[in-house]
């Protein structure tokens, strides 16, 4: 049994922890919350964007702390779940490494190149896992664009164009603040930049062209090169001002042999796809395949599994592995480098 303690019971703790429920052979034996309301299982006031809204929890199994300190001094934990705001994530997956725990730490990685490295450092030195919640893959529609890559019968990789666009989220604390959560470029396009590298590695250098807000990204296009035979890879990604789109996202990725499609908003209310997941192949043919659940709690308890799983094998992720979020970051940073100083950036 693993046992598990979460750090941070916001949405994101509540998504893992409900998500934990449904999974055999790990139980959430403690949790750490700053909110004595959140702590006492009043999980009433949690806001987020899907999933079931916040109630009244009984946590009579579950051991409480307020402090990280003690959460971690708690010896009958093997994992610690982080899903506390991105500023506090090195110094927390830290400590949980050298007091000998496996870290599974909510995206993104952390907001500098510096902070993940010393999160890798720990990780090496403690011999124990560290995996980053990066769960886009675990998605039907990212899942199946990775199995067919991976499949290797479309031929070679020869590009794609990402999208990932939100309303500006006005209830979030902190978004535009570089030093704490560091807006959609760390926040949101992450999910794309770490779904890119997967695909097509690291770029020699990056463009990125848009608007700026507090010093941060806020609407932007990039260009990823490759080289003149590499792939021609691109993103669109950023806040709007208006609420009435809340959430878009897409791909559009390109094989020798094969086209893939897919396109999702919320518009007002309703979610829908804009384009359904397509194939496209050089026979002329559209095919639409039939893919899982789209619902995002579903996606939740794939990667949950994959972290489970992890930790009973004591085996890395392929996916959710600190390297993979490190280049993510790095990739995010270039990015607003390459917006902020006019120019291009060099990887
Ligand atoms: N994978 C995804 O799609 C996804 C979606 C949403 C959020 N996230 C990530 O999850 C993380 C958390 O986001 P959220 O939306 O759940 O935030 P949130 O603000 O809803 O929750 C954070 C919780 O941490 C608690 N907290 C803060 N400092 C603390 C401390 N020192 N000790 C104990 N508790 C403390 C807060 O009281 C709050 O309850 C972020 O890194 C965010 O990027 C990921």
């Amino acid at each position: 049994m693993v046992r598990v303690g979460i750090a941070g019971i916001g949405f994101m703790g509540m998504v893992h922890y409900l998500n934990y429920q449904k999974l055999r052979g790990v139980k959430v034996a403690a949790l750490c919350e700053q909110d004595k309301t959140r702590l006492a299982g009043d999980w009433r006031g949690i806001k987020g964007n899907f999933g079931p809204p916040g109630k009244k929890m009984d946590l009579s199994q579950v051991a409480t702390y307020t402090s990280l300190e003690d959460l971690l001094a708690d010896e009958s934990i093997d994992l610690i779940d982080i899903t506390l705001p991105p500023a506090l994530h090195p110094d927390i997956a830290v400590k949980a490494l050298e007091a000998d725990k496996h870290v599974f730490c909510e995206k993104p990685m952390a907001l500098t190149i510096r902070d993940c490295k010393r999160m890798s450092a720990a990780a090496n030195k403690s011999g124990k896992l560290l995996m980053i919640g990066h769960v886009l893959p675990f998605f039907p529609e990212y899942g199946w664009a990775l199995k067919e890559f991976r499949s290797r019968k479309h031929g070679r990789l020869l590009g794609g164009n990402f999208k990932r666009v939100i309303s500006n989220p006005e209830w979030l604390n902190n978004y535009w603040s570089p030093k704490h959560v560091g807006g959609p470029m760390l926040d949101l396009h992450i999910h794309d930049a770490h779904f890119i590298r997967i695909l097509f590695g690291m770029p020699n250098t990056v463009s990125t062209k848009g608007r700026v807000k507090n010093k941060l990204a806020e609407y932007w296009n990039s260009q990823f090169d490759y080289g003149s035979k590499g792939p021609v890879v691109q993103a669109c990604s950023g806040t709007i001002n208006q609420q009435g789109r809340s959430f878009a996202h897409g791909f559009e990725i390109h094989f020798e042999k094969a086209t893939l499609l897919f396109e999702f908003a919320v518009m007002g209310k309703q979610a829908s796809y804009l384009c359904p997941p397509t194939l496209l192949t050089n026979d002329g043919k559209v095919k639409r395949p039939k893919l899982g659940s789209g619902d995002p709690m579903d996606a939740f308890r794939a990667e949950l599994k994959e972290v489970v799983s992890c930790v009973k094998q004591q085996s890395p992720s392929t996916i959710l592995n600190g390297d993979l979020a490190r280049d993510a970051i790095r990739l995010c940073q270039k990015q607003t480098d390459s917006l902020l100083g006019g120019r291009s950036a060099k990887l």
